[in-house]
């Protein structure tokens, strides 16, 4: 299946379906990086893996509908499939919702409904749980809500500071989403 993924910054999500792609784990190609920062280190990454992208400053767009347009168009050039939602920071409007209907997925550091939004890992670390998670969601018009594919339990230790945490929920992450993602490309979720 041909996939974009959508970032804002580092990208390490990207780097390891990028990775999962390469090594056979994940039959699917990535055609397309969309990003909204200019400067984002995700745009590097993909140019090491040679995978194209296209950024944009959302200040330059007099609307959401108007830069989504514009990002449409690339999807469709390169007839992308399914998007992937990993650490973009916007909220996915009618123009791309209408248009992959079912078929743009996202990745969250919590547990979803719990602590949605921003600085998710924060926020479970300050509520003080035992434990917090992964959540990998189909998107809809809300933030970080739509319909859960599957969630991942990662246990909040004692003595854990918010790095530590912040790394453990990351390397769940960097399992997590390239095997539901082969999975979603085989049909078998969908
Ligand atoms: C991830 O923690 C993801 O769950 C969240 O944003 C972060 C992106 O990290 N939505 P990276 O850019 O993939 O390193």
């Amino acid at each position: 299946r041909r996939l974009a993924v959508f970032a804002s910054g580092n990208g390490s999500n990207f780097q390891s379906i990028a990775n999962a792609i390469k090594s056979g784990k994940v039959e699917a190609e990535i055609c397309l990086v969309v990003c909204d920062r200019e400067d984002a280190y995700v745009l590097e990454r993909a140019r090491l893996e040679n995978v194209d992208s296209f950024s944009f400053s959302a200040k330059d767009y007099s609307s959401k509908a108007e830069f989504e347009s514009e990002i449409l168009k690339e999807l469709r050039q390169r007839d992308v499939e399914l998007i992937i939602l990993a650490g973009y920071m916007r909220l996915i409007g009618p123009t791309l919702l209408h248009e992959y209907p079912q078929s743009i997925v996202n990745i969250h550091p919590s547990l979803l409904p719990d602590f949605p939004g921003k600085d998710a890992v924060g926020q479970a670390y300050e509520a003080g749980v035992k434990e917090t998670g992964v959540t990998i969601h189909y998107v809809d018009e809300g933030m970080d809500t739509g319909p859960i594919i599957v969630q991942k339990t990662v246990p909040i230790l004692d003595g854990d500071t918010i790095g530590i945490l912040q790394k453990r929920i990351q390397e769940t992450e960097h399992d997590l989403y390239p095997s539901v993602l082969q999975q979603l490309c085989q049909q078998q979720l969908t």
